[in-house]
């Protein structure tokens, strides 16, 4: 079933995250804290099977993709090596009046939007926030909160190399925070200034760059489609010349069409061998490869596909609401796919009556084990599903009076709402072969349609 386009806003959005507990305002109880947000309980299920899904297709199932999970606080000398300590700014002005910053970028005239003041002349700001390490506050203590996951795999590029003897092309992935003190944030979780990145740094030969640019922009692509994702609301958006980073030499954007309009969900970038020879050089360590084979001494160059959690979950999200009539109301879901959703099954006793609950509770003690599950008694069965069908719940399972005598429950899809009956002896295997993406109707021994 496809959703209709149109029907998702942001808005509607950031309710539906509020109201059932996937993502709330930091520190709200103080009133919030700009930008920062903090992931409910089925936010956190949510982005946890984001950030697996993305490991099982990068590291898991790969020879070539080893992972890592280096420290967000790095020497100091690694930001000056990387060229963030000179390169990683905004072009700011200051209003003379109210003293609010703009980014030059996001200016259209030369009068502050706020007051109408006069502006400064641009400055430059640094985006990267600044720490002291130990008891001491001095130019010697300071250290930065990592802007990018990235470096943190380019000074271990040796120890990887050695420990794995691994041979070129292989890459290493990472998941983990990344902090930018941005300008302009906004858009509910889409640019925010403490934030999570998925980076793979795949290192090559020089010469074979352009077929594994190409290479990872097609994974990644489809990366998003395999889960669900609609391919016409994804493009890619090759970067200017004046647009790429100061380690880049050439980058794709993966864009996906945000209620916002069409905004970056991640970018594929060629960095050459721009950071394993400014490491090379600040640290005076040999970061070269050998190559058995040719006899060859050189810096691999850097493939990077680098992507952001929280704009993933935001995408997948937008992609999956829909809202339908059904029985006289709205029905909202989230078409979410099995392996994202953060309850995969809901337990669902007709009523409250002692030997329902009984069994209820032992079928729900049992699917636990394997998955995230719900168990709901309270109000009318309709109600039990739509609140299922509103969190992306793929499956529900009733149990009503009929199983206290053939030992049957039904099993209830959400996009479809059709339903089929089985026996409870088959019931873990029939859910682990439906999530795994089999027809609703391929029946188990004993099972029947129950629902068209
Ligand atoms: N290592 C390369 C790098 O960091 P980037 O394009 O600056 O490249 C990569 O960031 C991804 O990180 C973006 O595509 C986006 O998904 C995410 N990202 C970057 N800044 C962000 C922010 N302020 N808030 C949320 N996500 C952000």
């Amino acid at each position: 079933m496809e959703p209709t386009p149109g029907k998702v806003n942001m808005e509607k959005i950031v309710s539906l995250c509020r109201r059932r507990g996937f993502i709330f305002p930091s520190s709200e109880i103080y009133g919030g804290l700009s930008s920062c947000w903090d992931y409910g309980p089925l936010g956190v299920e949510l982005k946890h099977n984001i950030k697996q899904a993305w490991w099982q297709a990068v590291v898991q199932e790969r020879d070539d993709v080893v992972g890592l999970d280096a420290s967000i606080l790095m020497h100091p000398q690694t930001w000056e090596a990387s060229g963030h300590l000179q390169g990683f700014a905004d072009s700011l002005v200051e209003c003379k009046s109210c003293h609010l910053r703009w980014r030059v970028d996001d200016l259209g005239d030369s009068n502050c939007p706020a007051c109408g003041g006069e502006l400064t002349e641009p400055r430059l700001f640094n985006l990267m926030f600044k720490t002291f390490m130990g008891p001491i506050e001095d130019a010697a203590s300071v250290v930065y909160l990592r802007p990018e996951t990235a470096q943190g795999i380019f000074v271990n590029f040796e120890n990887v190399l050695n420990t794995t003897r691994k041979k070129l092309p292989f890459g290493i992935a990472q998941i983990g925070k990344a902090f930018r003190n941005e300008i302009t944030t906004g858009n509910f979780i889409f640019r925010t200034r403490e934030f999570e990145q998925m980076e793979i740094e795949y290192f090559v030969k020089p010469g074979t760059d352009k077929e594994w640019f190409d290479y990872w922009t097609e994974e990644r692509l489809n990366w998003y489609v395999k889960l669900g994702i609609r391919r016409e609301n994804l493009q890619l958006r090759q970067h200017a010349k004046e647009e790429l980073a100061h380690y880049a030499r050439e980058c794709y954007d993966i864009d996906y069409l945000f209620p916002m309009g069409w905004s970056e969900l991640e970018g594929v970038a060629n960095r050459g061998d721009f950071d394993l020879v400014q490491h090379a050089s600040y640290s005076g360590k040999n970061l070269d490869y050998f190559d058995e084979e040719t006899k060859e001494r050189f810096i691999p160059y850097i493939i990077e596909p680098s992507a952001g959690v929280d704009r993933s979950v935001l995408a997948f999200l937008c992609d999956a609401y829909d809202e339908e009539s059904a029985e006289g109301e709205i029905r909202v879901l989230l078409h979410l796919h099995p392996n994202l959703a953060p309850i995969k099954v809901a337990i669902l006793p007709l009523s409250r009556r002692e030997r329902l609950v009984e069994v209820a509770k032992q079928i729900y003690a049992d699917l636990r084990q394997c998955w995230m599950a719900q168990y709901d008694d309270a109000q009318s069965i309709g109600r039990r599903y739509r609140r299922q069908d509103e969190i992306g719940t793929p499956f529900c399972v009733t149990i009503d009076f009929q199983s206290l005598e053939d030992e049957q429950i039904t099993i209830r899809e959400r996009d479809s709402m059709r339903q089929i009956r089985v026996p409870i002896s088959e019931l873990r295997t029939t859910l682990a072969a439906k999530l795994g993406g089999e027809d609703l109707f391929v029946l188990p021994p004993g099972g029947q349609i129950w629902k068209e």
